[in-house]
């Protein structure tokens, strides 16, 4: 089956990535809104009998960029596409997985169903906390990619040495495996959240004095969480503090308040494409197509 890979608004880069390895097509979406702000897309490649792949991350505007993976997947299904694949790099509104106050919506669930209408849905390090597998909120096939590997590979080739420092129990996942690849020591500090804007950790346990700190996360956000977690290090002597993460989602000027904190580096992914996305993942997603 032929294959054409699509690049909708946020990941036009990464899908052109994918299709140079893959030597597959690739079009880009074209997007626009009506006059009273509706969304209008339109393929500007024919579709009909392909696979067709489309390379959407949910950052920025996670509300607009989804509308708009939705509306492509139902047009290419109408366009004669055989099959339609989704891969979403950075799936959002996963941290909703459950009801913090009465009264709200499991939004993870409903994101679950809603992209569900492809044939076959993949991401990387989705943020699965109470959730054990995707499988319990899509109604399609899943498969869910691990970029730790990637983070692993640049973390021994730019750092040589130090410590990997996980800043919650959650971080656990990536930071000890991440260590064990690459033979680091490494600790994880005890985060209480307060509330999105308000968190707490516990001093490193490991003797970080002198030594140079890498920080791994899935996610920075808000950027509190490694604000903390670097102001926790410093206090303890760390002679330099760098951050690595998948998802460098910076909201609300985290990178300035980050910077702010005395960070020597912070890297990301290009799950979300960003100036700091220096670890490329695309090699994940041809891997997968193969
Ligand atoms: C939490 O469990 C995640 O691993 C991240 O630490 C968190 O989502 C980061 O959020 P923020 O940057 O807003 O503190």
């Amino acid at each position: 089956m032929k294959k054409i890979i699509i690049g909708l608004s946020n990941s036009c880069l990464l899908a052109k990535k994918i299709a140079k390895k893959n030597r597959a097509e690739y079009s880009c979406l074209f997007v626009s809104n009506f006059p009273d702000g509706e969304l209008y897309v339109r393929f500007l490649a024919d579709l009909k009998n392909k696979l067709v792949v489309l390379v959407q991350s949910l950052h920025p505007n996670p509300d607009r960029s989804m509308l708009e993976l939705i509306f492509a997947a139902h047009a290419a299904k109408n366009l004669g596409a055989k099959k339609v694949f989704a891969f979403v790099p950075y799936l959002a509104y996963m941290r909703q997985d459950k009801l913090f106050n009465s009264g709200e919506c499991i939004s993870s669930r409903v994101m679950g169903r809603l992209l569900s209408c492809v044939d076959f849905f993949a991401t990387i390090d989705p943020h699965l906390h109470r959730i054990k597998s995707l499988n319990e909120i899509f109604r399609t096939k899943t498969k869910v990619l691990h970029a730790s590997p990637l983070l692993s590979d640049f973390i021994k080739k730019k750092f040589k040495s130090g410590v990997l420092l996980g800043p919650d129990s959650e971080s656990y996942q990536w930071v000890g495996s991440i260590a064990k690849r690459i033979g680091f020591p490494f600790d994880v500090l005890l985060k209480t959240r307060f509330s999105s804007r308000h968190v707490k950790v516990t001093p490193p346990k490991y003797p970080v004095n002198g030594r140079n700190v890498v920080i791994v996360d899935d996610i920075i956000s808000s950027g509190h969480t490694i604000i903390e977690a670097a102001k926790a290090l410093k206090r303890a002597g760390a002679k330099s503090i760098s951050v690595v993460c998948v998802h460098g989602v910076f909201a609300e000027n985290a990178l300035g308040k980050l910077k702010k904190v005395g960070l020597k580096r912070i890297i990301c992914t290009n799950t979300i494409q960003r100036r700091q996305s220096l670890i490329d993942v695309s090699g994940l997603f041809v891997d997968l197509l193969k």
